[in-house]
């Protein structure tokens, strides 16, 4: 309690926080400092699809602290070409360049960056309801005015349509776009995944106008939505890939991934200080591998097929609607879903907002069957009190 106190008193103040302090995390669980056990659908906002210490992933991490902590990129290092390596072939010929950094806003500001310097152009378009960080750039970019309105002006050019309507999309992209920035799931704007035809749409318009087509994975990627990622569901090739959260197991690191087709960058256009740090790398290799040999984008998508089902046969005039894509899950009520995440702790339980009224379930891909039958049994309580 003394070190929740002294947390409490001289932090920044920008969280709202609630009254739990974790200090322990194994596979799908975690546990405070009571010696409480929580099934974990916060997931670390996304960040442990892995699930947390797994013990091949904490071997490369220790491996490496005791080998180098830093290495700028202006030098090599051994990690960062085999991370680009394991990446490249995951995810196939049409991608052949890496940016790391160490955030997905970081990752995000990136593509911005790349699509101006690019194609020349200024013009910047995203989805209603969408959020893509909280750097200036990121959040000129991110819909939601609660984010927004405190940094007013944002940066100039960046326009929104309504997500998955091909009819609005196509009436804002023109030749002046440099680039339109889409997630294929909303993560942050309640869990919406769009369709098929709107993102088939978003690659032809993008195409036809010379504008390059980002998409957002930072929260959907590595997994989460039963592919390993998600626009893999659509059948379509992103000029950029944005990634974070999960790419390297909880430790902080970012990635903008370009397409073979995307021109050649300079020296110089950007940089980071930190970015492809050995630590950081060594767990992105240790966790990508992790995911590979132990079949998490499958059991991402089981157990996500499960959830959902389950979800769905909670008979409470509470809920609105149950949607989303793999383990990225979201349960729409007809009330403020804070009261409900609060009894949800009780009975060891830890999910996210996603919104004001969106429960949100982020677990991490290794979570079974037994575990989600708790969740739904916590669930089911806390809906009916
Ligand atoms: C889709 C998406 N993009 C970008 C971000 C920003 O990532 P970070 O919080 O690591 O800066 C988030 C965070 O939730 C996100 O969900």
């Amino acid at each position: 309690m003394e070190t929740m106190q002294l947390e409490k008193n001289d932090t920044s103040g920008v969280y709202a926080k609630r009254e739990i302090s974790l200090v322990r995390g194994q596979g799908a669980c975690l546990f405070d400092d009571q010696g409480k056990r929580y099934i974990d659908c916060v997931g670390g906002q996304g960040t442990a699809n892995i699930g947390h210490c797994q013990p091949p992933v904490v071997q490369a991490i220790t491996d490496q602290l005791n080998q180098l902590m830093i290495c700028p990129e202006i030098f090599y290092h051994p990690n960062r070409g085999l991370f680009y390596d394991a990446l490249l072939s995951a995810l196939g010929p049409a991608y052949n360049r890496v940016f790391l950094c160490n955030s997905g806003t970081e990752a995000v500001e990136a593509a911005l960056k790349f699509s101006r310097f690019l194609t020349g152009r200024t013009k910047i378009l995203a989805a209603m309801r969408c959020f893509h960080g909280r750097t200036m750039g990121a959040l000129s970019a991110t819909w939601n005015k609660h984010y927004r309105q405190p940094f007013m002006p944002l940066v100039p050019d960046y326009d929104h349509f309504p997500y998955d309507n091909i009819d609005k999309m196509t009436a804002k992209i023109d030749d002046q776009t440099a680039a339109v920035i889409l997630e294929v799931v909303q993560g942050e704007g309640g869990i919406y995944p769009g369709s098929t035809a709107f993102f088939q749409a978003a690659r032809e318009l993008c195409s036809k106008h010379g504008a390059l087509l980002i998409i957002d994975e930072v929260q959907s990627g590595f997994g989460r939505t039963g592919k390993l990622f998600a626009f893999m569901h659509h059948d379509i090739q992103p000029d950029l890939i944005t990634m974070g959260k999960s790419i390297a197991a909880g430790i902080p690191m970012g990635a903008v991934v370009l397409n073979q087709d995307v021109p050649d960058l300079r020296p110089g256009i950007h940089g980071s200080t930190f970015g492809g740090n050995p630590v950081a790398t060594a767990a992105a290799i240790a966790s990508l591998k992790f995911i590979q040999e132990n079949h998490l984008v499958e059991n991402a998508a089981e157990m996500g097929a499960y959830f959902v089902d389950q979800l769905q046969a909670i008979d409470s005039p509470l809920i609105r609607e149950v949607r989303g894509k793999g383990l990225m899950i979201g349960m729409e009520l007809k009330q403020k879903v804070a009261p409900i995440l609060a009894k949800l702790a009780e009975e060891g339980v830890l999910a996210l907002p996603a919104g004001m009224n969106v429960l949100r379930f982020l677990p991490p891909l290794v979570i079974n069957k037994e575990q989600i039958d708790q969740v739904i049994a916590a669930t089911r309580k806390a809906l009916a009190e």
